[in-house]
Order: structure tokens, then sequence, then C-alpha cells
């Protein structure tokens, strides 16, 4: 009987969502770094920014668009035509591109903040994907503030969005208010009343001001969503987004209970997670799931023992698969130019000449004078004139 399970879009969004975590900022050559670990890593789409937010990010969205060539890059727009044009201008040379334009759809939202009648802001979403429609084959449509609007409003908007030519509905937990039961029925439920929903792919966006990030989305995939926006150590806006590492494992142990699964290739996610930690200087704390430094350590003799008997009596997930333990090359002071190129090349560091190799050569003789073995974060340290952690 065949088994055949559901793709599970993986959008990331760290250099978008995640960057607006406060002192989380990040330079152009930084994003291109890290996209070109998420695309490495296989992640489907990656939001590199927001193009109208500043000259800055423009040219990061369309630096990201003009490397990366495996995985779809997207900006952020809200639904207005100078953001969706700024977008389309950001993306054009991208081999593939999406534009995600948001509206708020809750009343309090459209009451306070926007100061629109709700027949407005669906004209205006309408008119949104039709413009964004002009500049690429993929158009991705949120209501902000989805999970604390009404069920009838958004079923009206999602229908008319997806008839304007959206082909991703995302519904996002903007406030982090959503418990998983009530966040997966309101999906299941849209899925149902909306005439046209097969047309589309839903998508979750959570926020963790709860803590239930993670779980929210998980929910949201039984009750049949098939993207799942989140970051890189679940960085993001105040308690931060649902973290891509902690959903990507979870789907990947409990293959009994997810219908789905994403294609990414999971062992680059602990280097990932530590560049990212690296660049925005937000550091992992020890007992984070996945890749916290505790998350694979057994400390109490009674775990070691199991362990050592058979690793599966406290181990649910292999370190190897996520990334731990797979610096194959121990970088230090006996290495030689061969692998310290190549390990730069891993971590999606280009030299534009020989000298500029060689002078970052030399600097790591230098540190590897001083420490036993050099980290990935020491190699980011060595480029950027960052601080190197001892
Ligand atoms: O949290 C949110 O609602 C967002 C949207 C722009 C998708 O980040
Ligand atoms: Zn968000």
């Amino acid at each position: 009987m065949s088994t055949k399970k559901d793709k599970l879009v993986i959008f990331d969004t760290t250099l978008r969502d995640g960057e607006q975590s406060p002192g989380a900022s990040m330079t152009r050559e930084e994003k291109i770094r890290i996209a070109r670990m998420l695309e490495r890593m296989r992640v489907d789409v990656i939001e590199a920014g927001f193009a109208i937010a500043s000259p800055g990010d423009f040219e990061s969205v369309k630096a990201v668009a003009e490397t990366v060539t495996d995985s779809r890059v997207c900006s952020l727009a809200r639904a207005v035509n100078a953001d969706i044009e700024r977008a389309g201008e950001a993306l054009k040379n991208a081999n593939a591109s999406r534009i995600h334009t948001f509206i708020a759809t809750s009343p309090i939202h459209m009451k306070y903040k926007l100061q629109m009648e709700p027949e407005d802001v669906l004209q205006r979403a309408v008119k949104a994907v039709q413009t964004a429609c002009r500049f690429t084959d993929d158009v991705e449509f949120s209501l902000e503030d989805g999970s604390r609007s009404e069920p009838e409003f958004m079923y009206r908007i999602i229908e008319a969005v997806i008839r304007a030519g959206a082909g991703t509905i995302n519904i996002p937990d903007t406030v982090g208010y959503g418990e998983p039961e009530e966040y997966g029925a309101m999906f299941r439920r849209a899925i149902e009343n909306v005439p046209n929903s097969d047309k589309a792919i839903f998508s979750t966006h959570c926020h963790n001001d709860l803590g239930l990030a993670v779980a929210n989305s998980l929910s949201a995939v039984m009750n049949g969503v098939r993207q799942v926006e989140c970051t890189i150590n679940g960085l993001g806006e105040r308690a931060g987004n649902a973290s891509l590492e902690e959903i990507a494992m979870a789907v990947q142990t409990r293959q009994d209970l997810y219908p789905v699964e994403t294609g990414l290739d999971t062992s680059h996610i602990v280097p990932t997670s530590r560049i990212v930690s690296s660049i925005t200087g937000f550091p992992v704390q020890p007992n984070k799931a996945i890749v916290g430094a505790n998350a694979f350590a057994h400390e109490s003799g009674i775990h070691q023992d199991g362990v050592l008997k058979h690793r599966e009596t406290y181990e649910i997930m292999r370190a190897e698969d996520v990334g731990w333990g797979q610096n194959r090359l121990v970088l230090g002071k006996h290495s030689g130019r061969a692998a310290v190129r190549a390990r730069y090349g891993e971590l999606g560091v280009d030299f534009s000449s020989a000298e500029e190799f060689q002078q970052a050569f030399a600097r790591f003789k230098d540190l590897a004078d001083k420490k036993h073995e050099i980290f990935d974060e020491d190699l980011h340290s060595l480029v950027t004139g960052g601080e190197s952690p001892i």
C-alpha cells in the first residue's frame, strides 16, 4: 500500500521576521551568507526582507535574489502599490520569486490601526494580489492578525484573493494569542468553508508570546496546512517565531502522526543555527531543543548507562541527523589552506580574490596559535572583523 506523504513547504523568515527582533538587524553580506545556508538545507522559500523598508533592505533582497538559485526568494510588501512595485523590482532577477503581501483583517486592527471599513480592506487585498501578479507568478497573501479575525469575513477575503491569483493563503497568529486546538480548528473550518480553498496552499505563521508557536504550527499542519513559516533558532519579533528546527524534527521524528514530509537536509540545521547566532549576537540557550548545546548531552549516570546499552533508551533523534558532530575536519593550527577554504565554502563565504583568501588564512593561523580549535563562529568573525569568541 502506498504511503506517499504531502509536501510541507518550509518558508523561512529568519531574514525578515527574524530580523525584526530588536538588535538582530543584518547586513547584506550577512543575509547572503545565511540565505546560502538555508538554500543548502533545501528550504523551499526564503523571505529575504521587506524591500520597501529601507534602501539597505532593498539591496539585501535583491542580492539574495541574485545569489540563490534553488530556493524561491520572497519579499514582504504591504497591500499598497509602492511596496509591491519595490518588491517586484528587488526580485526581478530571481530564478524563482514570490511577493508576500498582507493586510490586517481583525476588528481591532482594522478599526484602530488601519482605520478602514472591512469592505475597503477586502477591496485593497484583492487589488494588492492583482498588482503583485504583474511581477511574479507566485503570490502569497496574509491576513495579519488572522487568528483574531471574524471567520465569515476571513472566508470572504480568502475566496476573493484566491480568485485574484494568490496561490498561498497565510493566516498568522500575529500576536501569539492562539492555542493549538483552536488555531488548528480555525484552518480546518476555513478550508471547509472557502469554496475555492483547493486552489491554494494554506500556511501557518506563529509567534511565541505564550510559548505555543511550534505547537500551534503543528496543529495547523494536522488540520490541512501545507506551508509552515518559521525561523532559525525561533528568532523573531518579541518572543520570536516558530522555530524551523523544532518543526522540521517534530515532523520527521513523528512520521506516525504527521502526514507530510519536508524535503529538508536536516544535517545543516546546527551549522546554520550557529551562524545565525553568531551574526545576530543572540545566544542559543543550552537547553534549547535540537540546537542547544545540551540537546543531546547525557549527564546522569542512569541515562549514560542506558544510552551506552541502547541509544534509543534516551534519544529520540540522532545528533548527527541535525548536524551535531558533523564537522568532519577539526580546524586548528595544523590545518591547511584546502580545509579552511572548504569550510568557508560550506559557510557560504566566497573570496573575491586569492589575496583576500590569503589574508583570511593568515588571520586564521594567528588565531589558531591562541586557540585549540577554530569553530564556524571564529571563521565568520575572521572575515567580518567581529570579535572572535575565544
Ligand atoms: O506576524 C505577522 O502577522 C507577520 C505578517 C506580516 C505575515 O509577520
Ligand atoms: Zn510575524
